[in-house]
């Protein structure tokens, strides 16, 4: 699995706007693409435009083929129920930080992976736009 996070412009201090990939091995972020492109993502989403106001937008990854070399054709299974676990965790630390979050299933798999630069081998399967309560 892997998480990206996708920033907006001037929504976090001291980050600049871009998607970041998230290395739970070190709780480190890494620099995958600069730029505001939330309208990107939105747009990607089925013109679920309420998403481009979010300053941060997590995106929820697998790459079936690296988990079916060990688990096989199973491996799908355990990848999405993967997602869910990171996605309730994702509630549940926005819940205790005062965040609100949404989920978010409706979109274009490969206009995605587009907007966000990433590897066309890591499938989204989630996307939770996550900020204040207007
Ligand atoms: C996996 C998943 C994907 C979802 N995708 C979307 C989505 O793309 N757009 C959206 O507006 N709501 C999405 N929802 C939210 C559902 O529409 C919402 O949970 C449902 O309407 C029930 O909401 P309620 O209990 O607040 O009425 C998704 C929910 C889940 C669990």
């Amino acid at each position: 699995m892997d998480v990206y996070g996708d920033i907006g412009n001037k929504c976090i201090e001291k980050m600049n706007a871009g998607v970041y990939h998230y290395t739970p091995a070190g709780h480190t972020l890494s620099p995958v693409r600069q730029g505001d492109n939330r309208k990107d993502v939105a747009e990607a989403s089925l013109w679920q435009m309420w998403m481009a106001h979010a300053p941060l937008t997590l995106v929820i990854t697998a790459e079936y083929s690296r988990i079916t070399v060990k688990y096989r054709q199973r491996g799908i299974r355990y990848a999405i129920i993967e997602a869910g676990h990171i996605g309730q965790n994702i509630f549940l630390q926005c819940q205790a930080m005062g965040l609100e979050a949404g989920i978010v299933g409706a979109f274009e798999d490969q206009e995605i992976i587009r907007a966000l630069g990433i590897k066309k081998t890591h499938e989204p399967l989630l996307i939770m736009p996550v900020g204040y309560a207007g």
